[in-house]
């Protein structure tokens, strides 16, 4: 399908988007932060360890240039979608815009600390530029796929206070703040995408995006883990040394990825949408005092909770 293509039936746009389980009263805004003055108080600033830095260090190179492709992939849609989803793109954007931004600043700062993040840097260029020679409906499909990794990894960290307890303040309330406007548009690329495949059936829609989902996930955990091992070997962890160190860290102890693992599944599930699991309370628990929720809830971890129980609130007085 070819988004370009203009629509017959755009006065019947709300039609299209009954699939979508978003709230209505979601607002999306841009809280336009400013991290540029946060130093590394430690080279290793997630707590002096050096796979977790490099695991975050690897992630932020990719932000740049991937969030750059997401909002072109949006903008080209964004005359072509109702009224509210249009405002939801014009947010997503500006809070990507604002990211970008803010990572290119601690890029920077990786680069005054020695790091070497050209090779990181190809690699995410090249895979873009892949996605980019695609047809404009993969590009949206791919942006939403990327954007659930995205969310989920932002629900996790923001969650589960292990993940930034020890890191430095100022790193940590940047990847809190990124974390939390991933939570809040997490459905708009997914919106756009319904909108933009309302004449196709639902298997197909369900054959295309659990397609991609599988491949782009394959190529993030093999790119990400190729950057992750090239940062860590500059500082001289190199061989089964690293391999073990990063694999005990994404998978067994702190185990970011094996956490992810059942809210990624759910994107296979047919009829998924992102806001089947409404997690705005997360988003209050980042713009809340953090220290306060990590020494109070270490055995109180936040889990997202189905969008109809209505116990966001005191899950999150618990915590906060
Ligand atoms: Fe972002
Ligand atoms: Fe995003």
């Amino acid at each position: 399908m070819d988004c370009d293509r203009p629509h017959s039936d755009e006065t019947n746009m709300s039609v299209a988007l009954e699939k979508s389980a978003t709230p209505d009263n979601l607002v999306i805004q841009s809280r336009n932060k400013h991290y540029s003055d946060a130093q590394f108080e430690n080279r290793y600033w997630m707590g002096g360890d050096p796979y977790a830095t490099a695991f975050f260090n690897a992630l932020s190179v990719t932000f740049p240039k991937g969030e750059t492709f997401f909002i072109e992939t949006l903008k080209k849609y964004s005359n072509r979608v109702p009224p509210k989803l249009k405002g939801e793109i014009r947010a997503f954007i500006q809070q990507e815009a604002v990211h970008s931004r803010e990572h290119d600043c601690f890029n920077e700062k990786l680069e005054a600390s020695n790091y070497d993040i050209s090779r990181l840097e190809a690699a995410i260029g090249d895979v873009m530029d892949s996605i980019r020679d695609m047809s404009p409906i993969n590009h949206l499909v791919a942006t939403m796929c990327i954007e659930h990794i995205t969310a989920i990894l932002a629900a996790e960290v923001i969650s589960n206070p292990i993940h930034f307890a020890d890191a430095d303040k100022g790193q940590r309330r940047l990847w809190l703040w990124h974390a939390s406007e991933e939570i809040e548009h997490k459905g708009v690329a997914y919106d756009t995408w319904l909108h933009a495949t309302r004449d196709w059936s639902p298997v197909r829609r369900w054959l295309i995006r659990s397609t991609f989902m599988a491949r782009i996930s394959l190529g993030f955990v093999k790119n990400r883990t190729k950057g992750i091992l090239d940062l860590l070997a500059q500082d001289g962890y190199t061989g089964a040394r690293a391999r073990w160190g990063l694999f005990r860290y994404a998978l067994v102890g702190p185990a970011l990825l094996r956490r992810i693992f059942r809210p990624w599944m759910q994107f296979f599930k047919p009829g998924f949408h992102p806001w089947d699991i409404d997690d705005r309370h997360l988003i209050q628990l980042a713009e809340s005092k953090y220290e306060a929720a990590i020494m109070d809830s270490e055995t109180n971890r936040l889990e997202p909770v189905e969008s109809s129980k209505p116990d966001q609130q005191d899950r999150l007085k618990k915590v906060a």
